[in-house]
């Protein structure tokens, strides 16, 4: 167990100056997945040196496939090719990590061995039918807990995996990329309709390692059978991770940050599109790309933001975003309303109850719902509130305290670890009066 981590902030302080945040996790987990499983060495810049992205590295060591790194965010995976995997000695300890819980059965079904993948509580929590269904269906062989939650125990077969055409019932870019990786393995054309579209890093990055995918109207298709080829990875920053500096800055008078080189894939700017609608003044610049992904520096100034009714068509897309969006709405001049995001759940805490309950310990009027959440902006007291232990729920509710006429206390921030290791030094070093508690 790592020591109690809690966050202290002073109110008041505004943002400012230049910053970077982090490499992006998703990119980071799929570019050690699929380096492993590819023919030759691919080297990776700007990889996420977190507890989540490490225990996928982790793993793959423990099956066989040589890394070295990471050393400053640079990475070099030996890959093994689709069918060189060794089997693990141990579980497989993927930590807090849903991302590579969901991910690595789509490889492990196919392969010869058994393997058996455990997390921490609140990953050992979530829910698995998602992947454990279509796989199953593919011939995979796995057990799972009651409830259908980790451990994960896959049983190997010596067969290829059977294709399927898969209607997936949540929009999930776990799902999604579990069965692309398991269609790798299938023998024929593996196609999935998504019901709403999900982050796409996979497609991108099977392109990028020579496997191109077919898309036609809601379906992605994978051909399985061919080898994927080693390639060079530049993982933008993570603009989950500069999300709650968007928020920050927007909600803190005076602010006027610049966040530079973060990912804009067009399926992850939901949190800059809500914003916007909110009234922020946010600026994209210098608009490029990096392997295959659009980057862009963000700067963003505080503004006098209102609420809205978040459009459903943009809840996939900012998916990981609304906790710190919530706090946005509680800054704002009115209600902000939120529906089916019922996903909110099932992620590393019950994020809808999470927030409403942190945000009602610092007076603000939050009322959760089935599905999403509704908030009526007003003036935010100080006080203490819980992180339950999940990292993005610790960053939002850190950064309502530039709002505060008193100080924030989160308790249970060490997880902040698996996303954004840095992320009190460099808040502090943006203007949050942010002070870090260890063992207290
Ligand atoms: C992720 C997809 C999302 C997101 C998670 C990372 C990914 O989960 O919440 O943090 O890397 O594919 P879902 O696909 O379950 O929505």
């Amino acid at each position: 167990m790592p020591a109690p981590v809690t966050f202290t902030i002073e109110p008041g302080g505004c943002l400012r100056g230049a910053i970077g945040v982090p490499g992006d996790k998703s990119i980071s987990h799929r570019a050690v997945i699929f380096g492993a499983i590819a023919e030759g060495d691919t080297e990776v810049h700007g990889f996420l040196e977190a507890a989540d992205t490490l225990a996928t590295a982790a793993a793959f060591r423990a099956m066989g496939v040589d890394i070295d790194g990471p050393r400053d965010g640079s990475l070099r995976v030996r890959g093994v090719g689709l069918r060189g995997l060794r089997a693990p000695d141990a579980d497989l300890d993927l930590g807090n990590s849903g991302t590579a819980m969901r991910l690595l059965p789509g490889v492990l079904a196919a392969q010869a061995f058994d393997a058996r993948l455990r997390g921490d509580a609140s990953l050992n929590a979530r829910p698995m039918g998602r992947i454990i269904t279509p796989l199953t269906s593919m011939g995979a062989r796995i057990e799972a807990s009651a409830g259908m939650t980790p451990p994960l125990a896959i049983r190997g077969r010596g067969a290829p995996l059977t294709a399927i055409e898969y209607r997936m019932p949540v929009a999930s870019a776990q799902v999604k990329s579990c069965l692309l990786l398991a269609g790798l393995y299938a023998d024929g054309v593996t196609r999935i309709h998504e019901p709403a579209p999900s982050r796409d890093h996979t497609e991108r990055m099977l392109s990028a390692f020579g496997h191109g995918v077919q898309r036609a109207d809601d379906a992605i298709g994978i051909e399985g059978g061919t080898e994927l080829r080693a390639t060079k990875v530049e993982v933008p920053g993570d603009i989950s991770s500069a999300a709650f500096f968007l928020v920050g800055a927007s909600i803190a008078p005076g602010s006027d940050l610049r966040i530079e080189a973060v990912g804009m894939n067009p399926t992850r700017v939901g949190v800059i599109e809500v914003l916007r609608a909110m009234g922020a003044r946010i600026d994209v610049l210098d608009e490029r790309s990096v392997g295959g992904e659009p980057i862009a520096d963000v700067r963003v100034r505080a503004a006098d933001l209102h609420g809205v009714t978040i459009p459903r068509a943009l809840v996939p897309l900012a998916i990981d975003e609304f906790p710190a969006l919530f706090v946005a709405a509680a800054c704002a001049e009115g209600e902000t309303i939120l529906e089916g995001a019922g996903e909110l759940r099932v992620k590393e805490s019950d994020r809808i109850a999470a927030m409403a309950a942190g945000l009602a310990a610092l007076g603000v009027d939050a009322e959760p719902r089935e599905d999403g959440m509704r908030i009526r902006g007003g003036a935010l007291g100080g006080g203490r509130v819980a992180s339950h232990g999940d990292h993005r729920i610790a960053m939002s509710l850190a950064m309502a305290g530039l709002r505060a006429s008193a100080p924030v206390i989160v308790d249970d921030c060490a997880n902040v670890a698996t996303s954004f290791p840095g992320f009190a030094a460099l808040a502090r070093s943006a203007g949050l009066a942010i002070d870090v508690g260890v063992g207290r």
